[in-house]
């Protein structure tokens, strides 16, 4: 279920709403020539996290799933000059490459990068008493994203917007029988925070260069 008018399509969009972005460019050729896989969020996709974490005049972001910093950057752009992301990873070497991207954009000193199991960085955060996040993108291994639920919900507060990414996964979900570990984790994922009290949540299905997908977007009362 792809359809390559979808990616036609996108790139239209795009050059109509995106002015070009060397460092961006630079960002994926970089990650690509690192060896990460090309998972991050559309171009078109990036500008919705940074159009949504600015309307809500986000000045803590908290992300989990770096990769090269793509989705990052688009974010920490949203930011004011005294705004802070911080984004959880667990591959090294996506840090390292991260960071250098990060540098690139000129957005580096706005961000921390935390390397190690996100869960695990989650529940740090929690016992450092962290300052609440404002926004929250969910975009890390699918298996936990339960977990990543409920440790976003420790560090929000009343008003905090969350996104999650591939949510939909070309309608895998509708499976229960799927024995895929990570459309498993997104049918958790879903089912948890459709009876969850703190929030107010929507899905919305995506298609584009990502091909077919969903985002949860949901806001803490
Ligand atoms: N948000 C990025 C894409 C993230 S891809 C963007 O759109 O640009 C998912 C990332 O989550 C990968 O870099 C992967 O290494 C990382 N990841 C996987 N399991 C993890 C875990 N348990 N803790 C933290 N990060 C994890
Ligand atoms: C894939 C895509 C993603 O956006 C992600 O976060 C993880 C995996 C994928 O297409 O496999
Ligand atoms: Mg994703």
């Amino acid at each position: 279920m792809s359809n390559p008018s979808w990616s036609k399509i996108d790139h239209h969009l795009e050059s109509l709403f995106l002015s070009p972005d060397p460092t961006l460019e630079a960002n994926l050729r970089e990650s690509l020539e690192a060896g990460l896989p090309a998972i991050q969020v559309s171009a078109l996709q990036g500008k919705l996290l940074q159009i949504l974490a600015a309307s809500v005049g986000a000045k803590r972001i908290l992300e989990i799933g770096t990769l090269g910093g793509y989705s990052t950057t688009w974010l920490a752009k949203a930011l004011p000059a005294e705004g802070k992301l911080v984004t959880l990873e667990f591959e090294p070497l996506h840090a390292r490459t991260a960071r250098a991207n990060l540098e690139r954009s000129g957005v580096a000193e706005k961000v921390e990068i935390r390397v190690g199991a996100a869960l695990e960085t989650l529940r740090l955060l929690v016992e450092e008493k962290t300052a609440p996040f404002d926004f929250v993108f969910i975009d890390a291994d699918k298996e936990n994203y339960a977990g990543y639920l409920d440790g976003a919900l420790k560090l929000s507060r009343s008003g905090t917007l969350i996104v999650a990414d591939n949510v939909v996964r070309e309608g895998k979900i509708l499976d229960p029988e799927d024995l895929d570990t990570r459309v498993r984790g997104i049918r958790t994922f879903l089912e948890k925070l459709a009876a969850e009290k703190r929030v107010d949540a929507t899905v919305i299905q995506t298609v584009g260069s990502k091909g077919h997908d969903g985002l949860a977007i949901f806001r803490v009362h």
